[in-house]
C-alpha cells in the first residue's frame, strides 16, 4: 500500500487545543507525521515529558497505546482532559448550576449603580476608568469617590480552599520568595476563586469536574493583576488612540502598574465558551469519547517513573524535554498548581533555573538528562525509534545528546526543523534558545533498508538532513 504524501502544514492551536495555555507547547503536526511513519496501530508509544498532552490524544486517536510521564500535575490534568473529555451537554448543565449559585456573590461584589462592572482600569492604586455592558455594548465610565471607596485595593485575605503558591527569587520571571498571592490577585478575585472551588467540588461527574477545574486554572491569569492595558494605535492615522484595550497574561509574573481587573466571572465564562465550542466541534467530527488505544499517565519524575516500564516494550518515543534554562515549567505553572491544590516536586524537575536557591545547574541537568535517555534506550524495542526535540545553547547539553550515538547502539536517522504557525510563539520564550528547534530521530539497532526508505519519505520535511546538526551553540 502506498502511503499518502507527507505534508507539514502547521495550523496553530484551535478549539480544545487552544483553551488552556501551556508553556512551550509544540505543534502537533510535527509529531503526527512521526506517529504515522515510525509506528503502526497497536504499537506502544511513550513521551516522558508530556507537557500539554496533545501527543497522547493523537497517539490514541491513531490506534496506538501510549504511556505519558510528566512531573507537572497540570500537564497530567490536561492530558486526562484530552483523553476523557466531558459531554458538551453535561458541561452546560454544570455551568448553569454554578452560575446560579455564584450570582449572589457576583451581584454583591461587582454591581455599581445597578449595573455589573466588567472591567476596572487601575493605575497602581487608583482607578482611572471602569466598564459596564449595556445592551451588549461596552460603556466606559469615570469613577467617582464612592466607586473608588467600594473598589479600593485591600491586601488582607486568607485563602481557604487552595494552597499558597511557592515562589523563588527568579528575576527572569518576576518572582521573589516574598511574593504573595495577594500581590497577584485582588481580594475580590481570591474570594471568587475560593467560592468557585467549593461549587466545583459539588460536581459528581468526574470528567465534568476535572474540566471545570481546568476552566478555572485556564482563566486564573486573566483574573489576576497581570493583565496589562493596551493603548492602541489607529491603523490608518497612526495616532495613539485614547481607547484602552484589555491585554492578556502572557508569561511570568509581571504585574504592570497600569492593568485591568477583569470581573472574574467573565474570565471563567469566556473560557467555558471556548471549551464548549471545542467540545461541540469535536463531537461533530470524531468519536472523541471512544478511546481507541489504551493510555497510561504517570505523574512524577521520569528518571524514577521510567523504571516501571518493561525492557524493549516501546516502539516509538516522541519527546520534547525541557531545554536547559529556557522555561522553568514548575515555577511558571505554580499559579495553576496552587489554585488546583496540587503538591509540586520542584526538587526533581529537569531544568536549569535562574533561582539560585533551587541549585539547578547545567551539570545537574546533563546528569539527569543522560540518566533519562539511558532509561529511554532500555525501554525501546530493537528497531524502535526515539524522536527528540532539541534546542539548547549549552555546549554541555548538546554534547550529552550527540554522544548518544557513541554510548549506545542508537543510530542517527535524520533531523528536521520544527515548524511553527505564525501565532504560536507567545507560549514560548526564545531567550536562551537557538533559532531552530530540531527534531532528531534515532533508531535502536539499524536496519539499513528500512532506514533508507524512511529517509526517502521524510526528506520532504523542512531542512531535512541525514547528518546531525553541528553543535553551533552561541555561548
Ligand atoms: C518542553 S515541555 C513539553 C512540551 C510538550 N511537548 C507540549 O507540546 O506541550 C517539557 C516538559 O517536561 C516536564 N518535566 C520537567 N522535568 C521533568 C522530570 N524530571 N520528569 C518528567 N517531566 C519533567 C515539564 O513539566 C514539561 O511539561
Amino acid at each position: 500500500m502506498t502511503k499518502e504524501k507527507i505534508d507539514l502544514e502547521v495550523k496553530g492551536y484551535k478549539g480544545l487545543e487552544a483553551f488552556h495555555k501551556y508553556w512551550g507547547k509544540k505543534p502537533i503536526e510535527s509529531w503526527n507525521i512521526l506517529i504515522n511513519e515510525l509506528s503502526t496501530p497497536g504499537d506502544l508509544l511513550l513521551d516522558p515529558f508530556l507537557g500539554s498532552g496533545l501527543v497522547a490524544r493523537e497517539s490514541i486517536d491513531k490506534n496506538r497505546s501510549f504511556v505519558g510521564i510528566d512531573i507537572n500535575p497540570i500537564s497530567i490534568e490536561l492530558t486526562n482532559f484530552f483523553l476523557n473529555p466531558p459531554k458538551a451537554k453535561d458541561l452546560i448543565s454544570a455551568f448553569e448550576k454554578i452560575e446560579k449559585n455564584m450570582k449572589k456573590y457576583l451581584t454583591k461584589t461587582y454591581t455599581w449603580e445597578n449595573e455589573i462592572v466588567t472591567h476596572i482600569l487601575w493605575n497602581d492604586k487608583d482607578v482611572s476608568e471602569y466598564w459596564v455592558k449595556r445592551k451588549n455594548k461596552k460603556i466606559v465610565l469615570a469613577p467617582d469617590e464612592e466607586f473608588r471607596k467600594k473598589f479600593k485595593k485591600v491586601k488582607k485575605y486568607t485563602i481557604k480552599n487552595f494552597r499558597k503558591p511557592e515562589f523563588f527569587n527568579n528575576a527572569r520571571i518576576n518572582t521573589n520568595n516574598n511574593l504573595d498571592i495577594s500581590d497577584i490577585f485582588t481580594v475580590r478575585a481570591l474570594e471568587f476563586i475560593d467560592l468557585l472551588l467549593l461549587e466545583i467540588a459539588k460536581e459528581k461527574n468526574t470528567s465534568v469536574k476535572r474540566a471545570l477545574r481546568l476552566l478555572l486554572s485556564s482563566s486564573a491569569g486573566q483574573m489576576s493583576n497581570m493583565v496589562f492595558a493596551v493603548t492602541s494605535r489607529g491603523k490608518t492615522t497612526g495616532k495613539v488612540s485614547t481607547r484602552t484595550e484589555v491585554g492578556s497574561w502572557a508569561i511570568g509574573y509581571w504585574r504592570p502598574q497600569t492593568h485591568f481587573e477583569v470581573n472574574p466571572w467573565f474570565c471563567f465564562e469566556n473560557k467555558k465558551n471556548k471549551m464548549l465550542k471545542g467540545l461541540l466541534e469535536a463531537e461533530k467530527v470524531s468519536s472523541l469519547n471512544v478511546n481507541k488505544g489504551v493510555a497510561k499517565l504517570m505523574l512524577g519524575d521520569s528518571e524514577k517513573k521510567l523504571k516501571n516500564i518493561e525492557d524493549s516494550s516501546i516502539q516509538l518515543i516522541l519527546t520534547d524535554p525541557p531545554h536547559g534554562d529556557r522555561i522553568p515549567y514548575l515555577e511558571l505553572s505554580e499559579l495553576w498548581n496552587s489554585i488546583l491544590g496540587f503538591k509540586v516536586d520542584f526538587k526533581n524537575e529537569l531544568v536549569v533555573s535562574n533561582a539560585k536557591e533551587r541549585s539547578k545547574s547545567d551539570s545537574d541537568y546533563t546528569k539527569k538528562f543522560t540518566n533519562i535517555i539511558n532509561e529511554c534506550y532500555r525501554v525501546l524495542k530493537d528497531n524502535g525509534y526515539l524522536a527528540i526535540m532539541f534546542n539548547s545553547k549549552s555546549k554541555e547539553h548538546w554534547d550529552a545528546l550527540v554522544s548518544m550515538q557513541d554510548g549506545y547502539k542508537l543510530n542517527f536517522v535524520g533531523r528536521y526543523n520544527m515548524n511553527y504557525s505564525a501565532g504560536s510563539i507567545v507560549q514560548d520564550n526564545r531567550e536562551g534558545g537557538l533559532k531552530n528547534d530540531y527534531v532528531l530521530i534515532f533508531a535502536k539497532g539499524l536496519d539499513s533498508t528500512k532506514t533508507k526508505s524512511i529517509r526517502n519519505r521524510l526528506k520532504v520535511l523542512p531542512e531535512w538532513s541525514n547528518k546531525l546538526p553541528e553543535a553551533k551553540h552561541d555561548s
